[in-house]
Order: structure tokens, then C-alpha cells, then sequence
């Protein structure tokens, strides 16, 4: 049966997304490589692997693990480096018809700068996410995106070069996400992303010479085990700013779509879920639409106004 015309669409300030349903950085590479397990051009957006001015191998092995409910990482923002990206990774992924955001990790303020300047006017990409939450690396990232003062100039130096949207990636690890996220909007971004990784520790006893020890490895929380901190940090976020948020951190299905839609964001990405299932985004763009036509409604952004006006 045909269906009636339904609009999904929503905006993330000036970038306009088809529907809500992201893949979340670091968790599909450069997007085309899930081109053949899903339809990777029916999503709203796809969030690249975090990049840096020039390649990076990340940490050395192990640095993966399974937790109850989640996955604990410490890659250490392996990647190919901006040249590399824009060469190679980038056309392949803008020519699956998809809004293609570039997630960018530095170690200064001027490392982000550079990369922005790097990928301003790239045909094919619609915006940043600046990753200032990555707990996975000795320098940048997270200590840019604590401190509420240094993270509005950040914002500010890179939105004066460059005219791609803006999205700032919060880290939960600070007890201050609203007050980051008012920050980031005064430095003139166009959008928050929120969760980040929550910093964990995976812990095996051992017993050496009768004395209990430890091997353990610190990283970065993600999966179901995180959704009811990133619930909090998206109501706190949506709260505290005026900016659209893009809610991340445990979705496995449309269930938890819809609570991080009613607790006030705009759009979701999908992360540890795609290691489940790898089709998991493009599913829950057909059970959006599904829930919908179900429920009689013709344009979820309508059906978002107020969401979440009265979560904190
Ligand atoms: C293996 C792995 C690599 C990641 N790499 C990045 C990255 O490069 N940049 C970034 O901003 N977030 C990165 N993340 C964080 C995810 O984008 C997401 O914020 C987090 O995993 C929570 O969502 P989830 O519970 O749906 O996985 C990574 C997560 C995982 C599991």
C-alpha cells in the first residue's frame, strides 16, 4: 500500500537531515564500508571516524572489550588523516546520496582549526562534529571540552573558518554538559552532540603469590549500559541551550529513538548498535516511519515541538 506523504525531515541549524537517524563516529568507519550490509543513502547522516591532520595507528592492542551491556574501547582515534580522507574516503561516501558529517579530533586548538580550514568547501560534506570528548588520547580532545571558557573559544576560532554546520560532540565525563553546551553555542555552534564515550575500566583479578592484583584497561563506556547517562546529558543539554541536539549513546531500537526524541533531541546516532546488527539504522528509519503513519503523523518536525520542555 502506498504510503501517505510523510515527512522525516529535521535540521540541525543550517544542515538539513532527510530523517533523524545517524551512524555515530568511530562506529562506521568512513560509511561506505557498511554500503553492502545497508542502504547507507537512506540515512539521515552519517558521522565519519574522528580525524586528525595527519594519519594516526591509535593505541596498541588490546584495546576492545566486551562489558555487561555495553563495549569498552581505547582505539585511540586510529585514522587516515585528512588528506587521505578527502582523497580516497570522502567521494566514495558522499556518493551514496548521504549528509556526510566529518568528526574532527586535534591535539591544540589549532590542529581543529587547520582541519576545518582543510575540509571547508570539501563537494560532498555538510558539516563538522568536533570531537572535544574523545577519553582515548593523551593530548586534545577531552581536556578542549571541559572547561567551559576553552571551549567557546574553540568553537568560536574554528566557526570563523569555515562555513560548514557546526556540531560540538559533549563529553559525559564532566558534571557540566549544560553548562558546555551553552558554551558551545556562544562560540557559534549550530548544534550539540551528546554522549560521548563514559570512561570505564575493565578489570581482570589475578592471584599472584596469594596477592590479589589487577590487570586492567581503561576506555570509553558505550552501548545500552550508557543510554540512561546520555538520556540525562541530552535533557540537560536541551535545557541549558538553544541549539538542536543529536542524542547518542545505547540505541539498539526504536524505543530508545523515541526516548531520546522526547527527552528533547532533534536527531540520534547509532554507535555499538551497528556491531550488533550491522542494519540497525536503516531498520529503524523504516520503524520511524512505520510508528508515524501509525500514530497520523504527516511531519515529525511538528510532532517535536516542545519535546522535552519538562525533562529537568
Ligand atoms: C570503537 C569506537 C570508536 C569510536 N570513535 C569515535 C571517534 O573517533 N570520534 C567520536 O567523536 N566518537 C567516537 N566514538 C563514540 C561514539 O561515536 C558514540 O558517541 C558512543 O559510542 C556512544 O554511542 P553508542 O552507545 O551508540 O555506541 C567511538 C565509539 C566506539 C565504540
Amino acid at each position: 500500500m502506498a504510503r501517505r506523504a510523510l515527512d522525516l525531515a529535521v535540521a540541525l541549524g543550517p544542515l538539513r537531515l532527510p530523517n533523524p537517524i545517524g551512524l555515530a563516529s568511530g562506529t562506521c568507519g568512513y560509511g561506505a564500508e557498511l554500503a553492502g550490509l545497508l542502504d547507507v543513502g537512506r540515512l539521515g547522516c552519517v558521522f565519519t571516524k574522528g580525524l586528525t591532520l595527519a594519519p594516526r595507528d591509535g593505541n596498541a592492542p588490546a584495546r576492545i572489550a566486551e562489558t555487561e551491556g555495553g563495549t569498552l574501547n581505547r582505539i585511540g582515534l586510529q585514522n587516515v588523516g585528512v588528506e587521505a580522507f578527502l582523497a580516497d574516503k570522502l567521494p566514495a561516501l558522499a556518493a551514496l546520496g548521504v549528509p556526510v558529517v566529518a568528526n574532527v579530533a586535534g591535539a591544540t586548538a589549532a590542529e581543529y582549526v587547520a582541519i576545518a580550514e582543510r575540509l571547508d568547501g570539501a563537494p560532498g560534506l555538510a558539516g563538522l562534529e568536533l570531537n572535544v570528548s574523545c577519553p582515548n588520547v593523551d593530548h586534545g580532545g577531552i581536556e578542549l571540552g571541559s572547561e567551559p571558557r576553552v571551549l567557546e573559544a574553540l568553537v568560536a576560532a574554528v566557526r570563523a573558518r569555515t562555513r560548514l554546520a557546526l556540531v560540538v560532540k559533549l563529553t559525559p565525563n564532566t558534571g557540566a554538559v549544560g553548562e558546555l553546551a551553552r558554551a558551545a553555542e556562544a562560540g557559534g555552534a549550530d548544534a550539540i552532540s551528546a554522549i560521548n564515550t563514559v570512561t570505564g575500566l575493565v578489570v581482570t583479578p589475578t592471584l599472584v603469590d596469594g596477592r590479589l592484583s589487577a590487570k586492567a584497561m581503561r576506555g570509553g563506556l558505550s552501548g545500552p549500559a550508557i543510554k540512561p547517562v546520555a538520556l540525562r546529558c541530552v535533557a540537560e543539554a536541551r535545557a541549558a541551550c538553544g541549539l538542536p541536539i543529536v542524542g547518542v549513546g545505547g540505541i539498539m531500537g526504536l524505543g530508545d529513538v523515541l526516548e531520546f526524541l522526547a527527552v528533547g533531541a532533534t536527531a540520534v546516532q547509532v554507535g555499538t548498535g551497528t556491531f550488533v546488527e550491522p542494519g540497525l539504522a536503516g531498520r529503524l528509519v523504516d520503524e520511524l516511519e512505520d510508528w508515524c503513519e501509525a500514530n497520523g503523523i504527516a511531519s515529525l518536525r511538528t510532532a517535536l515541538e516542545g519535546a522535552g520542555e519538562a525533562c529537568v
